[in-house]
């Protein structure tokens, strides 16, 4: 892990409130792996204090380039946002765990939600791009088209795809759930990877293990100091010790270690 001064190549407005940025940070872009994250000074001086943690969406490894995708919920991320390409954002990273890869021959679902598919894009361009070029399935859900963000992006790095928004206005009407068990009814998935709200993720990793299928989790959480020294972003899990760091031990959890009724 390196603090990088990373110059911003792009920042498109991508959709309603979500903004995607480039950037040139050859550092990252060539050892980042699927599920990390870079923390990223906002703006030059101390105001907002902390760094803001954001997932690799995805790394061009040949240019040095990094992709993040930033949804505006604060003040931070509306900074974030609206920074001009030739600007120089300090970032740390990559930083967590990452998710480990499907074991040979298993089948990978990815189930995102809303932003939660900037990780799981990279996660189905690498898987796609591996050696043994794993059949990727991705689900993805959102309230609406709008949230649906960078569903192109997925939806192209996956064998199949499906859809589901709550207005139904792309793809199934409903949420992604919902579809879940049909997906694992069809008795290929060996492992499920899944990002987005934290109700969801619990849904999903309850679902999974009901179908004894292997779960991994990127939660998300608020952070200090994003290498493990602060204990500011600690969630509950019935591992030993029972509090653990999501951005040192994690931010991938295997569901079934997360203790979701202490964590929503
Ligand atoms: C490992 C990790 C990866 C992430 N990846 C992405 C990503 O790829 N794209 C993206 O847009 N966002 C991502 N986030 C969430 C992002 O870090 C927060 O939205 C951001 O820190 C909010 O900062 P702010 O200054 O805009 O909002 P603040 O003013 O700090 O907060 C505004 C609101 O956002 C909520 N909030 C703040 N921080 C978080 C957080 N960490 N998790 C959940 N809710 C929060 C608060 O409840 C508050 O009401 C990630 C978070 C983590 C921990
Ligand atoms: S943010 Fe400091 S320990 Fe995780």
């Amino acid at each position: 892990m390196t603090s990088q001064q990373a110059p911003v190549t792009r920042c498109d407005r991508v959709a309603p409130g979500h903004h995607l940025l480039e950037l040139d940070c050859p550092a990252i872009a060539t050892t980042a792996r699927p599920g990390q994250f870079v923390h990223v000074r906002v703006t030059g001086t101390f105001d907002p204090l902390l760094r803001r943690p954001i997932s690799l969406l995805l790394c061009d490894k040949h240019r040095g380039h990094i992709q993040i995708l930033v949804r505006t919920v604060g003040r931070g991320t509306d900074v974030l946002g609206h920074v001009a390409p030739g600007n120089v954002l300090d970032l740390m990273g990559p930083l967590g765990n990452g998710f480990p890869l499907p074991e040979a021959g298993q089948t990978p679902l990815l189930v995102a939600g809303g932003v939660g598919v900037a990780p799981l894009v990279f996660l189905a361009d690498v898987l796609q791009n591996s050696p043994e070029g794993s059949y990727v399935r991705g689900l993805f859900g959102a309230r609406n088209e709008d949230s649906l963000v960078c569903w192109e992006e997925f939806a192209g790095r996956c064998e199949e795809f499906q859809a589901v928004t709550e207005d139904g206005s792309v793809g199934e009407q409903g949420i992604v759930t919902e579809y879940l068990p049909a997906q694992l009814d069809r008795g290929d998935v060996g492992v499920v990877y899944t990002c987005g709200p934290r109700p969801m993720m619990a849904q999903v990793g309850r679902i999974c293990e009901a179908a004894g299928v292997q779960c991994w989790a990127s939660l998300e959480q608020f952070m200090g100091c994003g290498i493990g020294a602060c204990l500011g972003c600690a969630i509950a899990t019935h591992t030993d010790p029972p509090n653990q760091r999501v951005c040192k031990d994690g931010p991938v959890f295997d569901a079934r270690t997360v203790d979701w009724e202490k964590t929503l």
